[in-house]
């Protein structure tokens, strides 16, 4: 069974390969240097360069695995939340692909496939409590299997990556700055009394990071000389090194902040969910080295299973969504070709069509 996936949903394009649940090819290109010199996502040309980009993707997967179109039995790809217009360009390349071919289209939920990616490197034991950190979503769900979902605790305001690529912006640091914040905060001692730890004195699940994102405005706007004077293109590890031990401390203890904050809430969403046995940290902010860190010594702590994809399965990429295509599909699921691209804040409607009436029902609560 061979599953064709595409991801379009912000400003990565990438298309791969899934067979029998394993990764046989994937191709990968990133608009983040474009995007760095608006210092944030442009939509349109997003989708312009999807739509540039798409095609010879595809082609270089299949060369890569050297199979032809004929061989292909399902196509997947992200149907949102995300971009809408980079998210049009993907689905319905996508639904062209799979009239050509003759064979089911699934759409999948972003949220999901970040999720799910971590079954590609190894066996989940479930039920699973997953930790989706991105540039757009903060969110605990409970996964009583691999394709049953409860939301937990999500953000009431910004992202945990939001915060992130803001205080790099405050800092002239290139957009998406959030690796470049790691870099330059890893191996330095956090000040913990710097920046809060937003959203703690609660009993709740949520999360809230804008006030982070303000406090880290204020302070870099008190202390000027900490922002870099031009804006480096792509700066190497090289050039990170030779930045001021100050401006490293800033990012060390904001890193501290966002990932303590997320451990007390994961740690709270834990003693509600007596059942987990394992954890999952997935989307583009699990690639942090303090997040990483800090999620796998609560696990350690609890007696979980911890389960942290490979940085390059953080990101948004297309072998999460091959492979949640597969998994669908395995369980009896396609969509009809009049399915719908769901922006960024929109529900994803439980509209997925159940082909194999031998298989379990499964219904994924759909998060957004
Ligand atoms: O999942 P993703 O690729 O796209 C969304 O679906 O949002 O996540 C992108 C986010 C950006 O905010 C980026 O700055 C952040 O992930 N990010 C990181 C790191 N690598 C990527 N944040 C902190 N530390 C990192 N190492
Ligand atoms: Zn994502």
């Amino acid at each position: 069974m061979i599953v064709l996936g595409f991801e379009s949903s912000c400003d990565e394009t990438a298309c791969a390969l899934v067979e029998d649940g394993r990764l046989i090819a994937e191709h990968i290109a990133s608009q983040a240097d474009l995007h760095s010199l608006f210092g944030g996502v442009v939509p349109e040309l997003a989708s312009r360069e999807h739509l540039r980009l798409i095609h010879r993707l595809h082609q270089r997967v299949l060369d890569d695995a050297e199979i032809s179109p004929q061989d292909i039995d399902v196509v997947a790809a992200a149907r949102g939340p995300g971009l809408l217009g980079s998210l049009l360009v993907g689905l319905s390349y996508a639904k062209g692909v799979a009239l050509a071919c003759d064979v089911p289209l699934i759409g999948i939920n972003h949220l999901q496939a970040h999720l799910l990616v971590a079954e590609l490197e190894q066996p989940v034991t479930y039920p699973a409590l997953g930790v989706l950190v991105s540039g757009g979503h903060t969110q605990t769900v409970l996964m009583e299997s691999a394709l049953q979902y409860h939301v937990l605790g999500k953000t009431l305001d910004d992202a945990a990556g939001e915060a992130f690529d803001k205080a790099a912006k405050a800092l002239n640091l290139p957009y998406p700055g959030g690796r470049l914040i790691d870099i330059l905060g890893q191996n330095v001692p956090p000040d913990r009394s710097l920046f809060p730890r937003p959203y703690i004195d609660n009993d709740n699940l949520d999360f809230s990071f804008s006030g982070l994102k303000t406090a880290v405005s204020t302070f870099i706007d008190q202390h000027p000389h900490l922002r870099l004077k031009s804006m480096p293109a792509s700066p190497d590890a090289t050039m990170l090194e030779s930045f001021p031990h100050e401006l490293k401390v800033v990012c060390s203890s904001l890193m501290w902040s966002i990932a303590d904050a997320l451990r007390i809430k994961v740690e709270r969403a834990l003693k509600r969910t007596p059942e987990v046995q394992s954890i999952i940290v997935a989307g583009g902010v699990a690639a942090n080295s303090r997040i990483r860190q800090t999620m796998g010594e609560l696990a350690r702590e609890h007696n979980l299973a911890f389960h942290v994809p490979r940085p390059a399965f953080c990101m948004d990429n297309a072998a999460m969504i091959a492979y949640a295509g597969w998994k669908w599909h395995a369980a009896g699921y396609q969509h009809a070709l009049n399915i719908d691209a769901i922006a960024r804040g929109g529900k994803i409607p439980d509209d997925m069509i159940r082909v194999n009436t031998d298989t379990e029902k499964c219904l994924a609560e759909h998060f957004a």
